[in-house]
């Protein structure tokens, strides 16, 4: 029996998963969303096919999910990314993998197994990435840079060789973080921001160089 795949989430994270395994070759049966207006509109040439439920019309042997929930703006994006595979995968299924075909992957590199690679984005030899990951299109993750689970290096980030970031943290768009810096979990890193020294976890960086952003009362 052959493997299909279901994308869990319907918006932009969800497309570029569908498009990633489209290209890998792979057979993807559609989305599915809880949001009941989302139903029946199509991704990628393919529908949202419902809620949940559409997952009782299939079995984890025949079906992988992937998960197409993205975490845009900040840890609560990542979040839930988390919180929904967790869940599913209490229930028996199996989240996979996604490596777009153009993803440049050292062999001696650890991706985890449902970690997702998009393309244009380099992997170095020596680095770990982790469950739940996203190195998104073009990011790059130098030499022996570890990404904790559910990490999030968005599009054209580059963490030089050597980086350590916490789980359920956020590197946005463009930003640079600086050789052998250390990032603790659930750190933002803002749009363009270029990281030089370590921070403890739960901080948004912004800027150059960056820094902890003031809070707002
Ligand atoms: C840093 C970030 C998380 C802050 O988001 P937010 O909490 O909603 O912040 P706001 O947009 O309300 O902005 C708050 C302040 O921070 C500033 N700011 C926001 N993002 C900034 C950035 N990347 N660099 C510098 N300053 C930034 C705003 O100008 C604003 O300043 P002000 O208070 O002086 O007016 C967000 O702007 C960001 O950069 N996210 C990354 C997005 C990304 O990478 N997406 C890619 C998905 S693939």
């Amino acid at each position: 029996m052959s493997i299909a795949f279901l994308v869990i989430g319907s918006g932009g994270h969800a497309a570029v998963v569908a498009d990633a395994l489209l290209a890998a070759g792979e057979q993807v049966l559609g989305f599915t969303d809880p949001d009941a207006r989302r139903h029946g509109q199509t991704l990628c040439g393919l529908s949202v096919l419902g809620d949940d439920s559409v997952l009782d019309q299939h079995t984890p042997a025949a079906v992988l999910l992937a998960n197409g929930i993205g975490g845009a703006g900040a840890a609560g994006g990542q979040g839930l990314r988390a919180k929904v595979q967790r869940g599913l995968e209490a229930r028996g299924w199996h989240f996979a993998g996604v490596r777009h075909p153009r993803a440049v992957v050292s062999n001696f590199a650890q991706v985890s197994a449902s970690a997702q690679l998009f393309a244009n984005c380099v992997v170095q030899t020596g680095a770990s990435v982790g469950d739940g990951c996203i190195v998104n299109t073009a990011a790059v993750v130098e030499h022996d840079t570890v990404l904790g689970e559910f990490v999030h290096v968005a599009c054209g980030a580059v963490l030089c060789g050597n980086v350590r970031v916490g789980a359920h943290s956020h590197v946005g768009a463009g930003a640079v973080v600086r050789q052998s810096v250390q990032l603790g979990e659930a750190t933002v890193v803002g749009a363009g921001a270029v990281v030089v020294k370590n921070f403890a976890g739960g901080a948004t960086l912004v800027g150059v160089p960056a820094q902890a952003r003031r809070q707002h009362t």
